[in-house]
């Protein structure tokens, strides 16, 4: 169960990467080129939104009843702040999902809010590349931690 689910966050990362590409390309493309706001830019967004949710899901089912390394973290928080392997899985890389992931909905709301096409392609420019910018540091974060760039097949 472990190792299936494992498998998906990891390949699932490289999913949310092309998507927060499309979605921040198609964003500053409508901001410089004064182009509509049209359905791709919409669904540009709501996939990417909607990846992250799926990676939020199966994160919580590996935070809370998988993994070993956040179950020693959440069996004494204290001693795993001490421990930077603890304290990365435990703390580090759900902060920084969390804040991609709030930001990517914000962003949604905010381009659904905006009164003109220019100020929806602005909202998801800014929000969505925000929240890009955070899964990248997430991703190069994951990889400096020794985790492959795929999942291991072991
Ligand atoms: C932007 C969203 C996220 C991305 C891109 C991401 C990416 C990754 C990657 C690449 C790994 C390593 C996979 C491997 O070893 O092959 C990982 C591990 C992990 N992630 Fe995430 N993650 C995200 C969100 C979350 C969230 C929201 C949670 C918790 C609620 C979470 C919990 C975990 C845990 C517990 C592990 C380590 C499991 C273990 O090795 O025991 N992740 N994540």
């Amino acid at each position: 169960m472990h190792t299936t689910l494992l498998f998906i966050h990891s390949i699932l990362r490289w999913v949310i990467v092309l998507a927060g590409i499309w979605a921040v390309l198609r964003a500053w493309k409508g901001v410089s080129n004064k182009t509509p706001f049209t359905a791709s830019d919409n669904k540009a967004g709501l996939f990417y939104m909607i990846f992250l949710d799926v990676q939020l899901l199966v994160g919580l089912v590996l935070y809370f009843a998988t993994s070993v390394l956040t179950k020693a973290a959440l069996s004494d928080m204290g001693a795993a702040m001490k421990t930077p392997e603890l304290r990365f899985w435990s703390v580090e890389h759900l902060t920084m999902a969390i804040i991609a992931i709030v930001l990517a909905h914000v962003g949604r709301s905010k381009v659904k809010k905006a009164g003109t096409d220019a100020q929806k392609h602005k909202k998801g420019l800014v929000f969505y590349g925000l929240s890009f910018l955070v899964v990248v540091l997430l991703v190069v974060m994951v990889i400096g931690k020794g985790r492959g760039w795929l999942p291991s097949l072991s």
